[in-house]
């Protein structure tokens, strides 16, 4: 079995806030330490929606990047790059679009659900429809077996399965791969020849995994037979040949969707979040306008935090004591909201705060972010490189 190889990508279109920093930073700051990861910025996919403001992804990839080494994510042991910069993703988007069935994009969930939200764009383009198509290409081309994402994501590395599926199944066998398993069928003579095929049929078409079993019984009987033919016959009976893309699986944080100061997920298409570089000031008057629950009008009433948006920060930045004192005080009235948030703004201040520390760093010195990416993208299309070379040969490109 291949070697766990993380992969996933942000795109640039705004700066990183919270729910970045606890639905994936966090995650793959954890990952890197055990495991081999490679961490991009995913420009071409900003452009899928935001085509008209290229500017916008201009300003953000940069940030972006100091944002990811100021939270945590290391160069030492992480590939970081920039999707553009590996121009191989584009060439096997195009390659597996050649295989992709138009239903399979049309369906996924987030294609008609994106185009109703930014419904002030005009998303009935050619590339907003392939956008998971290009990020399976992304994943596929590093064999990557992890991919750390948030809950939204799901259908799309769902959708990357069943193209490295389908990828495989008609490109993973050896070339005139059917001719030699017929010739080899041959060779068992017409009576047993023929009872391989019908128990083939039974398992491939009605999954009787009894016919399977007989199948291989019969091959391994035939003491007249070579190696290499026992093991196509053996192959061509479950259909399947070599493995040259690698399905991929998708890991979710324990707070994958973080809520934000209106209660509804963190976002900034909703104006909602907390930045990474917002001041200790600008945490404390964000928190303490945040929304409670709606029922405490004064004081005195008693509340229920779990409709209260505050308590799902309490959830991620308090301890047990905490949460308690949360919890009774709220539902007894013995605390008001404001003192309720204190806690809050103090553990998100903190955590902040040497992350902008090191950001400050960073953007004082721009050249060594432009090296560790350098390095990055370098690494990074030589295993791209590498992949691609396998998948223009199965394709008919070996020229
Ligand atoms: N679609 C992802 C998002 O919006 C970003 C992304 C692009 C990605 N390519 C990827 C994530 C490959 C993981 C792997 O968050
Ligand atoms: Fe929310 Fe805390 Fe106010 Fe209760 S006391 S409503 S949990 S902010």
């Amino acid at each position: 079995m291949a070697i766990d190889r993380v992969v996933s990508g942000m795109r640039p279109t705004g700066s990183l806030h919270l729910g970045h920093y606890n639905g994936v930073l966090k995650n793959w700051i954890e990952m890197q330490h055990e495991q081999d990861c490679l961490f991009f910025v995913a420009d071409w996919h900003a452009l899928t929606t935001h085509y008209d403001t290229p500017e916008i992804i201009e300003a953000n990839v940069w940030e972006m990047i100091i944002d990811w080494l100021a939270a945590g994510v290391d160069p030492a042991q992480a590939t970081i790059f920039i999707q553009s910069k590996v121009p191989e993703h584009a060439e096997l988007h195009t390659l597996l679009s050649m295989i992709t069935p138009l239903g399979w994009l049309e369906r996924v969930p987030t294609y008609k659900d994106q185009q109703e939200k930014l419904s002030s764009k005009d998303l009935s383009t050619y590339g907003f429809l392939g956008y998971p198509l290009l990020q399976s290409a992304d994943i596929l081309i590093y064999k990557g077996t992890h991919v750390p994402v948030g809950e939204d994501q799901i259908p799309h590395i769902e959708f990357t399965r069943e193209v490295a599926r389908r990828f495989n199944h008609l490109y993973g066998k050896e070339l005139g791969y059917e001719t030699k398993a017929e010739e080899a069928i041959k060779k068992l003579g017409s009576k047993k020849g023929q009872l391989y095929r019908e128990l083939r049929v039974a398992y491939q078409e009605e999954g009787d995994d009894q016919a399977l079993e007989a199948a291989q019984a019969l091959i391994e009987e035939q003491q007249s037979l070579s190696l290499g033919d026992k093991e196509r016959l053996l192959g061509f009976l479950e259909g399947g040949g070599k493995i040259i893309l690698i399905e991929p699986e998708y890991k979710l944080t324990s707070a994958p969707k973080m809520v934000g100061l209106d209660g509804q997920k963190m976002s900034k298409s909703y104006n909602n979040i907390i930045s990474l570089r917002d001041t200790e000031d600008q945490i404390e008057k964000k928190i303490k306008t945040m929304t409670t629950d709606p029922a405490r009008i004064r004081r005195n009433d008693p509340g229920n935090p779990d409709v209260c948006p505050v308590w799902s920060l309490h959830e991620i930045y308090s301890d047990e004591k905490t949460q308690q004192w949360v919890r009774s005080g709220c539902t007894q009235a013995d605390i008001g909201c404001i003192e309720c948030k204190q806690p809050v703004i103090d553990s998100i201040s903190k955590e902040l705060k040497p992350i902008q520390e090191r950001a400050k760093h960073y953007l004082e010195n721009p050249d060594i972010v432009k090296s560790v990416v350098a390095e990055g993208c370098e690494k990074a299309r030589k295993l791209a490189r590498d992949t691609m070379r396998e998948v223009r040969e199965v394709m008919g490109l070996n020229l």
